[in-house]
C-alpha cells in the first residue's frame, strides 16, 4: 500500500496502520503493508513515528510501483492528486481517497478511469458513514432528499455566536485557535467545502452527475451577531445547511448550501460545536439521521481505514466493490426549481 500525504489525516492513518496491524491483518486475511509514504518535505515534524526509509518525495514512482496495489490519497486539492490517482488507476491499483475537492470537481474522470476500486468515505463528513449507506445500504431505495450540516468549522462558529453572543470575527478567531478552521478559512466560511460535499452526496444519492459548480453556494460571512440574536429570540438557530433534493416529478435535482433558520426543537438545532449531522429521506426507508465527528485527524482516518480494509478484502477476493454508476440523467438546478 502507498500513502500519499502525511498531514493531519495521513499521520493518523499511518499511526492506526501501525498500531492496529495485527487486528487489521486478521480482518483482511493478509497483512496491510505500507510500502511508502509520499510527502512534500522529508524533514517536517509529524504526529507519527515512521521508518524514515518509507518516506519519499517521488509520489509518482511510489504509486506505480509493482508491489503497491492500494493507493491511499490524503493530500487534497486537484493537482497533483488527480494525476497521481490516474497514474495508479492506469496500473490497476485500488484507490482510497479523502479528497472532496477533486471528487466534486472531476469525479467523472476518476470513475471513468477506475479499473478496480475507488472508495471515498472520508471525503464527506469525516467519521460519519454516509457514502457507504447511500451507495450500498440504500441502493434499492429511492432517495428524495439529503439535508444536513456537513462543515464542522462553520457549525462551531455559528454555535459560538448562538451560545455566547460572540461576533462572527471573534468566533472565527476562536475556531482558528482551536485548530478547527484553517489559517485561510475561505473554503469553510464561504461554503466551498460544504458545496463540494453536497455535490458528492447528491451525485451518489440520485445516481447522477453533480459537480461543485452546480451547487448554489452562500457562506456564513454575512451572518451577524444581531441576526443570530434575532433568530434566537424567535425560537430559531442559524445553521449552514447543505440541501440536495429531487423534484416532485423526479426529473431534476437541486443542490444548495446556505445559512438557514431552524426551529430550536429540530434535531439539527442540537448539533453543537464542530459536529456534523445529515438526514437522508428515502421512499421506503423513511427518514434516517447520521450524526458524529465530521472533521479531525483521527475521525477522518477511521473512515479511511474502513475503506482500506474494504478494498483490501475485495482484492483478496478478486472482486470489486460498488462503482458510482450514473443511471439517471437528471437536470441539476442550483436552487431546486424545476
Ligand atoms: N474543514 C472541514 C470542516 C474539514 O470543517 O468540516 C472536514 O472536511
Amino acid at each position: 500500500m502507498a500513502l500519499l500525504g502525511c498531514g493531519v489525516v495521513g499521520s493518523q492513518v499511518a499511526r492506526l496502520l501501525q498500531e492496529q496491524a495485527d487486528d487489521l491483518a486478521a480482518r483482511v486475511g493478509a497483512p496491510l503493508e505500507l510500502a511508502g509514504v509520499a510527502v512534500r518535505k522529508m524533514s517536517r515534524k509529524r504526529d507519527v513515528d515512521l521508518d524514515p526509509e518509507l518516506l519519499t518525495t517521488d509520489a509518482h514512482a511510489l504509486v506505480t510501483r509493482p508491489d503497491v496495489d492500494v493507493v491511499v490519497e490524503v493530500i487534497g486539492g486537484i493537482e497533483p492528486a488527480r494525476g497521481l490517482i490516474l497514474a495508479a488507476m492506469a496500473e490497476g491499483k485500488s484507490i482510497v481517497s479523502a479528497n472532496k475537492a477533486l471528487l466534486a470537481e472531476d469525479g467523472a474522470t476518476l470513475h471513468a478511469a477506475n479499473q478496480a476500486d475507488l472508495y471515498f468515505e472520508a471525503a464527506v463528513a469525516g467519521a460519519i458513514p454516509l457514502i457507504r449507506p447511500l451507495r450500498e445500504s440504500l441502493a434499492g431505495d429511492r432517495v428524495h432528499r439529503v439535508l444536513g450540516i456537513v462543515n464542522g468549522t462553520t457549525n462551531y462558529i455559528l454555535d459560538k455566536m448562538d451560545s455566547t453572543g460572540a461576533s462572527f470575527t471573534d468566533a472565527l478567531e476562536e475556531a482558528q485557535s482551536l485548530g478547527y478552521a484553517e489559517a485561510d478559512p475561505t473554503a469553510d466560511i464561504e461554503g466551498f467545502d460544504a458545496a463540494a460535499k453536497a455535490a458528492i452526496l447528491a451525485g451518489i444519492a440520485f445516481h447522477s452527475r453533480v459537480t461543485a459548480a452546480d451547487v448554489h453556494r452562500e457562506g456564513i460571512t454575512g451572518v451577524s451577531a444581531s441576526d443570530v440574536a434575532s433568530a434566537k429570540a424567535m425560537g430559531y438557530v442559524i445553521k449552514l445547511l447543505a440541501i440536495c433534493a429531487r423534484s416532485d416529478d423526479g426529473r431534476s435535482i437541486g443542490v444548495r448550501v446556505h445559512p438557514a433558520m431552524i426551529p430550536r426543537t429540530h434535531p439539527l438545532a442540537g448539533v453543537r460545536e464542530a459536529y456534523n449531522a445529515v438526514f437522508v429521506e428515502a421512499e421506503s426507508a423513511g427518514r434516517l439521521m447520521f450524526y458524529g465527528a465530521g472533521a479531525g485527524g483521527a475521525p477522518t482516518a477511521s473512515a479511511v481505514l474502513g475503506d482500506i480494509v474494504a478494498v483490501a478484502r475485495n482484492r483478496i477476493a478478486g472482486t470489486r466493490g460498488p462503482s458510482e454508476s450514473v443511471y439517471a440523467d437528471l437536470a441539476v438546478h442550483p436552487m431546486g426549481e424545476t
